[in-house]
């Protein structure tokens, strides 16, 4: 992943800059439900439950388009379009399980344990219900489905930037982990979920592209290409 031109503390500044795109219903009940599990504040736990819930909507998208790539496969058109939905969910899933898997490496590095809402008898219900809620919403519209999914890493990398803002300690805590190093190759853990939101921010400005609404692209200095190539 490229960190070197990227200004991320000013990426940081700019996502608290702007203000937040304008949540349907849909995504207020959702937000809302994710409170009501994990309590209003943001902490590390609550972006746990965030992160197992992010890669389901790629998942799903992946699959389905697997199936359009045969079913399609006489009109290289949408065979084109569909592989650019599974690049892009596969990028993009991998991305979100980093994200998992470096905010466990954080937790055990502050000795914090997960909360009750990560047992796997309650995650197993969230995700569930998620998978279920997102097979629907591109069944009936993938259109919406990409916005929806825009709606939510635009509230995740908020999430992210509000969290570095409430543990200025991590401005000053060096990464020496292996695997975190590897995901982002930057001095202090501030700086980790700096490149954390962002990603985020690139999860939500490619839902803005493949929803058709690229207007809404946040643009900053060294963000990758669209995947929404044809
Ligand atoms: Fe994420
Ligand atoms: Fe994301």
């Amino acid at each position: 992943m490229t960190t070197q031109v990227i200004d991320l503390k000013r990426e940081h500044q700019s996502t608290l800059d702007t203000p937040r795109y304008k949540y349907s219903f849909m995504a207020k009940m959702f937000f809302f439900g994710m409170d009501l599990i994990a309590g209003k504040r943001d902490d590390l736990p609550k972006a746990k439950l965030l992160e197992i819930l992010a890669s389901i909507p790629y998942r799903v998208w992946e699959i389905r388009h697997y199936f359009k790539l045969t079913r399609k496969f006489r009109n290289i058109d949408r065979v084109k379009k569909a592989q650019d939905v599974i690049d892009w969910g596969r990028d993009a899933q991998d991305n979100e399980y980093m994200h998992l898997l470096v905010i466990h490496e954080k937790m055990k590095e502050d000795g914090l344990k997960d909360k009750w809402y990560l047992c796997p008898f309650v995650t197993f219900f969230a995700v569930a219900s998620y998978v279920v809620i997102a097979r629907l919403m591109a069944f009936f519209s993938q259109k919406r489905a990409f916005l929806f999914n825009a709606e939510f890493e635009n509230h995740a990398e908020l999430v992210y930037a509000k969290l570095i803002n409430a543990n200025p300690q991590w401005e000053e805590q060096k990464v020496d982990n292996a695997l975190v190093k590897a995901y982002a190759d930057v001095d202090t853990w501030a700086d980790v979920f700096r490149r954390i939101s962002l990603d985020e921010r690139d999860h939500m400005n490619h839902s803005f592209e493949f929803c058709g609404k690229p207007e809404l692209v946040q643009k900053y200095e060294g963000m990758p290409e669209t995947y929404s190539r044809h």
